[in-house]
């Protein structure tokens, strides 16, 4: 997988993908990451990205000759283009997949203000916020969607599984996690996760899982796939589901079990 990045900061990008997996992903030659400096591509001798607003208002705007030369000089295939910003599609596991299935995708970090929007309509394919907050820049989204994506890329991850069981990737948040020491400052584990119950772990952790789930993104619980042995858990838990009306009778019967 290569990554084209297009940004005002290469600068940035230097420290944080040089550590653990995204690092041992670039010295295997799992992926690629090629940072381009948009300020290569401008015209003048001050090396202007960005201008004011036409029609005023506050804040500076990337201008589009850069970006689009930077693009071109990156790549000629059709691949995804992402344009980090704010009033973007959120990023969530499945997009992450989506982007992951791709042999290559180029970011555009958005900065100031924003981007001038022949850039989102000429050249991007894919703008993307990564949540409901703001930033100063895409320099940070770019390298969690460059994160994200390399994870699910093949071999990059020690075992498959601690991928397919990914919170989120499950549809619920992940159950908690302990290693040794079995106590720690008069905190202990859980004593299911000692006892070498392999099906009642199961069911703790299934469990833990619902009660976070509840607890901190119910909104997932909706299209989470839930046996009826989850819904009843999550029922005496007092959660009652938002379309409890249209599944009560045979429609909860038929729910994957
Ligand atoms: Cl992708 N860019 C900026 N500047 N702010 C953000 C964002 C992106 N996603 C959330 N906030």
């Amino acid at each position: 997988m290569r990554f084209h990045v297009l940004t005002l900061f290469p600068e940035a990008f230097a420290q944080p993908l040089q550590f653990s997996i995204v690092a041992r992903a670039v010295q295997r030659g799992q992926i690629n990451i090629d940072v381009a400096d948009i300020r290569d591509y401008t015209h003048d001798a001050h090396g202007t990205a960005d201008d004011y607003q036409f029609g005023g208002g506050h804040g500076m705007v990337m201008k589009p000759e850069p970006v689009f030369e930077a693009a071109e000089a990156a790549e000629r295939a059709q691949i995804p283009v992402i344009l980090t910003t704010p009033q973007g599609e959120l990023l969530t596991q499945k997009l992450v997949e989506e982007l992951a299935s791709s042999p290559a995708i180029a970011i555009i970090c958005g900065h100031y203000a924003g981007v001038d929007e022949r850039i989102a309509e000429g050249l991007a394919t894919r703008p993307v916020s990564i949540g409901d907050y703001v930033l100063t820049g895409g320099e940070l989204p770019a390298m969690i969607i460059i994160d994200a994506v390399t994870r699910l890329l093949p071999g990059v991850v020690g075992s498959p599984e601690s991928v397919a069981g990914d919170s989120i990737t499950t549809g619920l948040l992940q159950h908690p996690l302990y290693t040794r020491p079995a106590e720690f400052r008069g905190m202990t584990v859980p004593e299911v996760l000692l006892s070498g119950h392999h099906a009642e772990i199961d069911r703790w952790r299934r469990r833990k899982s619902l009660e976070r789930t509840l607890e901190h993104r119910p909104d997932l619980l909706s299209t989470a796939s839930l046996t009826n042995d989850d819904r009843r858990y999550l029922a005496g838990l007092g959660y009652a589901p938002p379309d409890a009306g249209q599944v009560e009778g045979r429609g909860a019967d038929h729910a994957q079990d």
